[in-house]
C-alpha cells in the first residue's frame, strides 16, 4: 500500500477562475510533503491537464526549487544572467534608472513583453519555468497566460484544415515594434538594457527556425496551436500575401481568445507554466517602479524545432525572454 494513499489530501486544487478551462490554483501544500512519490505525481499530471499551477502560500528559495525540480532537470543559467544566489534562479528585474522601457500606446510601461513562447526563436524550447516575486510594484507587473489546446479547439475547422502540416518560420528580435502577427497594441522601444542592445545589432548573427503550426500533446493527444505571435516571421513555402494572410488570422484567434488568465502577483505566490503547450505575456510594470522576480527554467526539448538551413546555433548568444 503507498504511504501516500494513509496520508491526508496533500493539497487542494481549485479554478483560477470559474469559466477558465486551463489553470489551476494549489493552496494548503505543505513543503515537507514535495518529496512524497505520489504527490510529485500528482502534481505532474495536474500540470500537463492544466498547463499552469498558481501555488498561493508556498515561501522560499528551498521551496522554489524543490517545487521546480517535481517537473523535471532545472537549467543552470550563465553568472551574467543570474545574478541570483543560485545558478538554477534567473532573475527577471526591472530597475526605474536603467531598465528595458516601452512605449504602450503611450503609456510607458518597464519590461512589457508580448504574447509569446519562450525560445520559440531556437530550434530548441524549454518545458517551463516557475516564477515568483522578490518584490512587486503598487500596480500592473501582472503575467498574462493563454492555453494554446484551448485555441486549438476554439479555431474553425477551415482553418484547423488548412494549418494542418505547416511550419511557422520565427525570427530573433526583442524589438516589439517589429511584431508582425497578432499584435496587441503598438508598442515602441523607449530605452533598452545594454544587454538587448547587443542582440538588437546583430540580428543578422540568429538563424531563421521552424516550429510546427500544430502538434499533439504527448501525454493526452490533444492538439496544440502552437503559435508565438512575438518572433513569428512567416510560414514556410508561403511567405506571399495568402501566408501572411493565414498566419495572421490564426494569430489574431489566439491573442483575441477569452480565455486569458491575468496573474496578480501577490507575495509568496509561485506560478508554474508549460512552455509548450502556453503562451505568456508581461502587462510591464510603473516606470518608475521596481519589479523583481525570480525564475527557475525547466529544461526540455519536445524535438519539432529546427532551424531553416540547419544550421547551428550558438546557445549562449541569446537572452532568454
Ligand atoms: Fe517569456
Amino acid at each position: 500500500m503507498k504511504i501516500g494513499t494513509m496520508m491526508p489530501q496533500a493539497f487542494d486544487v481549485t479554478p483560477v477562475r470559474a469559466d477558465l478551462p486551463f489553470a489551476a490554483r494549489i493552496t494548503g501544500l505543505d513543503p515537507a510533503r514535495l518529496s512524497d512519490p505520489d504527490v510529485r505525481d500528482a502534481l505532474r499530471n495536474i500540470w500537463i491537464d492544466k498547463g499552469v499551477l498558481v501555488f498561493r502560500g508556498l515561501e522560499g528559495e528551498d521551496v522554489h526549487l524543490e517545487l521546480s525540480r517535481i517537473f523535471g532537470t532545472l537549467v543552470q543559467h550563465p553568472a551574467r544572467e543570474a545574478r541570483a544566489a543560485h545558478p538554477e534562479l534567473m532573475t527577471v528585474r526591472y530597475k526605474p534608472e536603467s531598465g528595458w522601457l516601452i512605449d504602450v500606446d503611450g503609456e510607458l510601461r518597464g519590461t512589457w513583453l508580448p504574447w509569446h513562447s519562450d525560445l520559440i526563436y531556437v530550434d530548441r524550447i524549454n518545458r517551463g519555468g516557475i516564477l515568483r516575486p522578490v518584490q512587486l510594484p503598487s500596480h500592473l507587473g501582472q503575467t498574462g497566460f493563454i492555453d494554446k489546446i484551448g485555441a486549438y479547439q476554439s479555431l474553425p475547422d477551415h482553418l484547423k484544415w488548412r494549418i494542418e502540416g505547416l511550419n511557422v518560420i520565427y525570427k530573433y528580435d526583442l524589438d516589439a515594434s517589429h511584431q508582425k502577427f497578432g499584435r496587441t497594441a503598438n508598442p515602441k522601444m523607449v530605452r533598452i538594457s545594454p544587454d538587448v542592445a547587443s542582440i538588437q545589432a546583430r540580428l543578422d548573427d540568429f538563424p531563421r527556425v521552424l516550429h510546427p503550426m500544430v502538434y499533439e500533446q504527448r501525454e493526452t493527444g490533444r492538439k496544440v496551436l502552437n503559435v508565438s505571435p512575438w518572433f513569428a516571421v512567416g510560414i514556410q513555402g508561403m511567405e506571399n500575401a495568402e501566408g501572411d494572410a493565414l498566419l495572421a488570422e490564426v494569430a489574431d484567434h489566439i491573442v483575441g481568445s477569452s480565455d486569458v488568465y491575468l496573474h496578480d502577483w501577490e507575495m509568496g505566490d509561485m506560478v508554474l507554466w508549460d512552455n509548450w503547450r502556453t503562451l505568456h505575456s508581461a502587462t510591464g510594470c510603473p516606470p518608475d517602479e521596481e519589479r523583481w522576480m525570480l525564475r527557475t527554467t525547466i529544461e526540455g526539448d519536445y524535438g519539432l524545432g529546427r532551424t531553416e538551413d540547419d544550421a547551428a546555433i550558438d546557445r549562449a548568444g541569446y537572452i532568454t525572454v
